[in-house]
C-alpha cells in the first residue's frame, strides 16, 4: 500500500505525531524553535500528501505548485493569513485551523497585558530588578490608570473578543463592541453596547482589537485613529500585528496622543531589535504568546493532527477553512 507521507513543520507535543503516525509517514522539520526554511519546505512539500504548517510558514501559490499530491494544509492556529486560502481551494486542497480551542487563552493573556499595562507591572518590576528603587514608598510612585469603573472599547466581537468581555464583566468595565456583524441578542445577555468604530475610538479608556488580519483590517489602526483616541486611553493587540500601523503607534505613544500600548503581535515578527518601541516605557511587549499555555499548545497539536487524519481518511476534516473546497 502507498503510505501518505505528512510533514510537520515544527516539533509538536509528541502524543499529537503519535497519531499522525497511525494513518502517515511522518516527518517533523526539528529546528531550535526557527521557522523551516523555504528551501526545505520547497524541497519537502513535493512528496506530502499532508502538512502541518504553523503562521511563520507562508503558504503561497509557488509552494502549493510544487505539491502535486498535497490534499490538506493544516494550520496550527486559528488565524490563517499565512495560507493563499483562495490559491489552495482552486488547487482543490483542503484548510483547516485550530478554533475555539486558544480563545480563553489568548483572552486571558489580553485581559492580563490590560492590567500590567495600566498598572505598570512590567515597568515597575524593571524599576526594582535594576536596583532603582531606592526612596521608599510615595504617593506619586508607579502611579498608573485603574482598570474598573473604565469603558473597554473592543473590536471585533468573536470568540475572543467575547471572552474578553466577559473577563471585563467581573472588573466592572463598561463595554462597547464594534463589529462588522452587529449581535443584539449577545447585547442584551452580556449587557454591552455596540458602537460605530469612530465612536469606539474617541470614548473608550481602552481599546482592544479581535479581528482577522484582512485587506479590510491592515492598518485599521493608523494615525487618523490615533489622533481621536482619548489621550489617556491604551491600546492592546493581540490579534495580528499588522492591524495597527506601528510607526503610528509610536509616534502617536511619542506624542502623547495616547498613554500606552500592549503589543503581542507585531508587524514583522520577530520585531526588529532596533524597533523604537523597544525603547519607550509605556509600551508592554510580548513574543506573540497568546495561546500560549501548556493546555492549549497541546489541545492546537491534537487539533491540528486530526484535521490531517480525517482529509488523509477521506472525512471532512472538523476544522475546515474552506468548505467550497469540497462542493
Ligand atoms: C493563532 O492561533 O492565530 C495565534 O495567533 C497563534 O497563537
Amino acid at each position: 500500500m502507498n503510505q501518505s507521507k505528512v510533514l510537520v513543520t515544527r516539533e509538536l507535543f509528541e502524543e499529537s505525531i503519535d497519531m499522525l503516525k497511525q494513518y502517515a509517514k511522518v516527518e517533523v522539520y526539528q529546528s531550535a524553535n526557527k521557522p523551516i526554511p523555504n528551501e526545505i519546505l520547497i524541497d519537502k512539500i513535493k512528496e506530502v500528501d499532508g502538512i502541518i504548517t504553523l503562521l511563520t510558514d507562508k503558504i503561497n501559490e509557488e509552494i502549493m505548485d510544487l505539491a502535486p499530491k498535497l490534499k490538506v494544509i493544516s494550520n496550527y492556529a486559528v488565524g490563517y493569513d499565512n495560507i493563499d486560502v483562495s490559491a489552495a481551494t482552486q488547487r482543490g486542497i483542503i484548510v483547516t485551523n485550530t478554533p475555539g480551542i486558544l480563545t480563553e487563552t489568548t483572552a486571558d493573556l489580553t485581559f492580563g497585558l490590560l492590567i500590567a499595562l495600566s498598572r505598570r507591572i512590567a515597568e515597575g518590576d524593571r524599576f526594582v530588578r535594576n536596583r532603582e528603587w531606592v526612596n521608599a514608598w510615595g504617593p506619586k510612585m508607579f502611579i498608573g490608570s485603574d482598570v474598573h469603573g473604565k469603558t473597554l472599547g473592543i473590536v471585533g466581537l468573536g470568540r475572543i473578543g467575547t471572552e474578553v468581555a466577559r473577563r471585563a464583566k467581573g472588573f466592572d468595565m463598561d463595554i462597547v463592541y464594534y463589529d462588522t456583524y452587529r449581535d443584539v441578542e449577545k447585547e442584551e445577555k452580556m449587557n454591552i453596547t455596540y458602537a460605530p468604530f469612530s465612536e469606539l475610538i474617541t470614548k473608550s479608556d481602552f481599546i482592544t482589537l479581535h479581528v482577522p488580519l484582512t485587506d479590510q483590517t491592515r492598518h485599521l489602526i493608523s494615525k487618523e485613529q490615533f489622533k481621536k483616541m482619548k489621550t489617556t486611553a491604551y491600546i492592546i493587540n493581540t490579534s495580528r500585528g499588522p492591524v495597527i500601523d506601528q510607526q503610528a503607534l509610536h509616534n502617536a505613544l511619542v506624542k502623547g496622543n495616547i498613554a500606552g500600548a500592549a503589543l503581542d503581535v507585531f508587524e514583522e515578527e520577530p520585531i526588529n531589535h532596533n524597533s523604537p518601541l523597544l525603547e519607550l516605557e509605556n509600551v508592554l511587549l510580548t513574543p506573540h504568546i497568546g495561546s500560549a499555555s501548556v493546555e492549549t499548545r497541546k489541545k492546537m497539536s491534537k487539533t491540528a493532527a486530526k484535521n490531517v487524519i480525517a482529509v488523509l481518511k477521506g472525512e471532512k476534516p472538523p476544522n475546515l477553512v474552506n468548505p467550497e473546497v469540497l462542493e
